[in-house]
């Protein structure tokens, strides 16, 4: 297990990120920054759960902390009820996330937001493609801001997944923030135990550039408590070195 500390991760960095490309494709500009963040030093909710083991609500995956095995493979992959542009394996989660999803979905779609899931579960080997898809196209540091390597993806654990809004606008680029499915996901994901993985502006601590679009599931409890606390990172939450790049 990487180290682990009771003191909160160093604050971000307030540098705008440079014109980019996204993860999953097209260049474009970042958007406007928001106030600056300043997370508060936390300690999580009593810990119930494993920050290691991979079948674990509460699994910290990032640069610094690869799944154990590399090429864990979920025991419980569903196929989720909700509208999907994914297909094959990454129209897959597992079970508990799969459920939250559904009533996630089925709640946004009360209120009139239209929500798609545009890539959930992703193998090993599929990570394999994917990464170096981008390394060979961007190179290897701007791939490593975007995508990540083999065995320290969230997608490959079932726990997280891409949204796209109704109408497929922004998809995976940063204007995706506006959309409504972003706007709604980011007010409510909590309330069905998804946070958003990768906040604007975050990116030294978590290792990436902000994804609106990745929901990650840590159950209701923690998400909402992660939410009340002001708390943006799993990093700071629950008390885990921050992550800007690979060992
Ligand atoms: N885009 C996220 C970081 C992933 O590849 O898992
Ligand atoms: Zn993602």
């Amino acid at each position: 297990m990487a180290p682990s500390s009771s003191s909160p991760a160093s604050s971000p960095s307030t540098s705008v990120p440079p014109v980019t490309t996204t993860p999953e494709g097209t260049t474009v500009a970042p958007p406007p920054p928001e106030p600056s963040p300043t997370p508060s030093p936390s300690s999580a909710l009593p810990r119930q759960f494993s920050l290691t083991d991979p079948s674990s609500p509460w699994l910290v995956v990032n640069k610094h902390r690869p799944l154990v095995p590399a090429d864990y493979v979920p025991a419980d992959l569903v196929q989720p009820a909700v509208a999907a542009t994914a297909s094959g394996e990454s129209a897959l989660l597992n079970s508990t996330t799969a459920a939250a999803a559904e009533a996630m979905f089925a709640a946004a779609a009360q209120e009139g937001v239209a929500m798609v899931l545009a890539s959930g579960y992703r193998s090993y080997g599929t990570q394999v493609t994917t990464y170096g898809g981008y390394v060979a196209s961007r190179g290897q540091a701007d791939a490593d801001t975007a995508s990540a390597r083999p065995g320290y993806s969230e997608h490959q654990t079932g726990w997280a997944f891409d949204i796209a809004d109704g109408g497929g606008a922004c998809s995976f680029q940063p204007c995706f923030a506006d959309q409504p499915a972003a706007m709604w996901a980011k007010a409510n994901g909590h309330r069905f135990g998804f946070v958003v993985r990768y906040p604007w502006m975050f990116h030294p601590i978590t290792g990436y550039y902000y994804e609106p679009w990745h929901l990650r599931y840590i159950g209701v409890e923690a998400a909402t408590d992660m939410v009340n606390r002001g708390i943006n990172t799993l990093e700071e939450y629950f008390g885990v070195e921050a992550a800007p790049g690979y060992l």
